[in-house]
């Protein structure tokens, strides 16, 4: 693993390892959660930390933006912007480990998409370090953005394209939640029926199932949760208190709205607690989850024989839904299955968490051949011989 300090010496070693024919894996915080941006045994590498790329952090009062090296955590540069004010709206479970400049190669999702969007809308200029060693950026002193299509190119590459050495972040007016709730409902459709009433209110939309969320309680030694119903919806709003089922949980407190936040953030933690998992997000549109769902539940649990637990939780309104599945029979068949149902519903595969190493084989899924053919030519732009992180196919 390298560890440069700045642009310049992220430059050194890609040139480096371009006249070495060495494959560049790039790392941030090391919280992705398929694979991609850890090496594996099946070809030469070198791991390229952006950890230490910490140059202060730059405000632009004119235009509330912020320039900010990859190497920064997400909560502090959610912190920074609260300091100003403002706010930065990218949100996941992993904030205090996740590097900025990884979100942004991963264009990160997390639970304020239904009401800021992904990364993606954020980012208005990026710097990036091109596997011939260049630094090319699009950082300008006034919102320019997407000079060169570089932002378009390089949000979400995965590390495919070169290293994110900075990027230049559009902050928001924060929009404050006045309540938090977790509501019992029997169906998704009818927990997306009840999310769709808060209209733009909305700060977030989540799912979990009320099996899951009971075991999350019993593993973070939290009070249990009434269990009529499958599903509990989890809403946020800024906008006044709607009318809610009688059962439902309500919080108005940061301290109160925190605690039921934590039934759903820790889903991935309790998951982390079993063996054989087969974790996999699909993003499909919101009128076919319910279907999606059950046709997932009935391949893991017919298809491939001895399939048990199947977890599904996420982010409702975006169509984002994390599935972890114990005891697979086949788990790559099992995921084909998954992938190809994924498609059918002209969902993406690529979803929230990207490609990865786990879903490599479907990179291509889902694309026309005119778009593969434009994807090999941003390639070829950046890194004609493929060193930059060749697992992601
Ligand atoms: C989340 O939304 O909590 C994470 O993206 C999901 C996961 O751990 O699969
Ligand atoms: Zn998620």
């Amino acid at each position: 693993m390298v560890r440069p300090r700045n642009s310049t010496e992220v430059g050194i070693v890609l040139s480096e390892a371009q006249k070495h024919a060495i494959a560049v894996i790039p790392q941030g915080g090391n919280t992705g959660l398929v694979g991609g941006s850890v090496g594996n045994d099946s070809f030469q590498h070198i791991i390229v930390s952006t950890r230490l790329l910490r140059d202060p952090i730059e405000f632009d009062a004119a235009t509330n933006q912020l320039t900010v090296s990859a190497g920064w955590m997400l909560s502090e540069v959610q912190k920074f912007a609260e300091t100003k004010g403002l706010e930065y709206p990218v949100d996941i479970a992993a904030r205090d480990s996740a590097t900025i400049g990884g979100t942004i190669a991963t264009n990160a999702g997390g639970i304020h998409v239904i009401a800021h969007g992904m990364t993606r809308a954020q980012v208005v200029g990026v710097e990036i370090v091109v596997p011939d060693g260049r630094v090319l950026h699009d950082i300008s002193p006034i919102a320019q953005g997407f000079v060169h299509g570089l932002c378009d190119d390089v949000v979400g590459s995965e590390g495919t394209l070169g290293i994110i050495t900075k990027a230049q972040l559009q902050l928001q007016q924060p929009r404050t939640a006045q309540w938090t709730a977790i509501v019992p409902t029997d169906s998704l459709d009818q927990a997306v029926k009840l999310s769709l009433k808060l209209g733009s209110d909305v700060l977030a939309s989540e799912i979990m199932q009320t099996q899951t969320a009971l075991h999350v309680a019993q593993h973070a030694g939290k009070q249990a949760i009434s269990a009529e119903y499958s599903w509990l919806v989890l809403l946020e709003s800024d906008g006044p208190l709607i009318h809610l089922p009688d059962d439902s949980l309500v919080a108005f407190s940061a301290h109160d709205r925190r605690e039921l936040w934590s039934y759903r953030e820790r889903h991935t933690e309790y998951i982390a607690t079993k063996k054989n998992v087969l974790k996999f997000d699909a993003r499909v549109p919101v009128s076919a989850l319910e279907t999606f769902v059950s046709e997932v539940r009935q391949i893991a649990t017919h298809t491939t024989g001895n399939a048990k637990d199947f977890v599904v939780f996420g982010h409702l309104l975006d169509g984002n839904l994390h599935l972890a599945i114990s005891n697979t029979g086949d788990p790559a068949e099992l995921q084909d299955e998954i992938a190809a149902l994924i498609i059918s519903h002209n969902g993406s595969i690529r979803a929230e968490h990207g490609i990865g190493q786990a879903k490599s084989r479907y990179v291509d899924q889902g694309f026309t051949s005119a778009e593969l053919v434009e994807r090999a030519k941003r390639r070829d732009r950046f890194d004609p011989n493929r060193i930059m992180n060749p697992s992601i196919g």
